[in-house]
């Protein structure tokens, strides 16, 4: 893992989210308030320290994580890519008697991770090392976590998702996986939507499975990010073969994180 390579998600071409208008999203009023008032209240939290992990979350992302925790109350907590999250969560978790699960594919970064947390957050957390894999859906093909199918109940569970990881080539398969899955009520909070991959593949989903989620996206925030929450039992869809160009692409972003990254075992 290289330390001082700049993240892909922040170096390629920005996303428009007002292209999440032309999918049949459930509305949803009261997600629209939620997230604004907790957008508008996580401006008064005493401000997080910036990281200088590039890869990191910025403290705007996680005072309004802390702030939307503090708001939903979640029992089980299921982030996707270790690290500063990990800490917020864990901390929040262990102040308020809740659970949280971290699946993490480098095996370098989770023992970091585990090792920054002292015992009292490290008893609320479970560390998954789940290392990345190719992964075929259609033509198209990801590099995704290979554990995913082993945490199917606590998906099933879990009432507050974070899509963070792993790198741009499997995040989209964690998205189907998680909005498959989860119950009427979970919110899952996706970063780096001024990505356009992030865009995409949020835009891309199948009209029947957006229209068993509200979105609220947040563009004032440094990377971006969408609020969804599950408002009708998920009715399960495949990952769309959008075009040539998406088959191609997605075999090249497998190529440069592989690259760039490893399987993380
Ligand atoms: C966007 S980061 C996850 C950040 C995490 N949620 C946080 O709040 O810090 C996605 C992945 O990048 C990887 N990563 C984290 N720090 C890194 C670094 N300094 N260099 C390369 N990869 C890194 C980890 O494998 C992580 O799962």
């Amino acid at each position: 893992m290289s330390e001082f390579q700049p993240p892909r998600f922040h170096t390629g071409r920005p996303y428009d989210h007002s292209r999440l208008t032309k999918l049949p999203f459930a509305a949803n009023d009261d997600l629209v308030a939620l997230v604004k008032e907790v957008f508008e209240q996580s401006k008064d939290c005493a401000p997080f320290a910036a990281s200088n992990n590039p890869y990191a979350l910025m403290p705007d992302t996680l005072a309004f994580l802390e702030a939307l925790l503090t708001r939903t109350l979640p029992e089980l907590i299921v982030e996707f890519g270790s690290g500063q999250s990990t800490q917020l969560f864990s901390s929040w978790a262990a102040r308020n008697g809740k659970r949280l699960i971290s699946v993490e594919h480098d095996r370098d970064w989770i023992n970091k991770v585990d090792q920054d947390l002292p015992a009292p957050l490290r008893s609320v957390v479970t560390l998954v090392h789940a290392p990345l894999h190719l992964k075929r859906h259609g033509l198209r093909e990801f590099f995704t976590y290979d554990a995913l199918n082993q945490l199917v109940l606590e998906i099933r569970r879990a009432d507050f998702f974070l899509l963070d990881g792993p790198h741009v080539s499997g995040r989209e398969d964690v998205l189907y996986f998680v909005l498959c899955r989860c119950h009427v009520g979970a919110i899952v909070v996706i970063d780096d939507l001024r990505s356009y991959s992030i865009g995409e593949m949020l835009d891309t989903l199948p009209r029947q499975l957006a229209q068993c989620f509200a979105i609220t996206p947040i563009d004032e925030n440094s990377h971006g990010l969408a609020v969804l929450r599950c408002v009708s039992t998920p009715s399960p869809a495949p990952l769309p073969t959008i075009s040539l160009r998406s088959v191609l692409r997605s075999y090249w972003r497998c190529f440069l994180d592989y690259r760039n990254y490893g399987t993380g075992c």
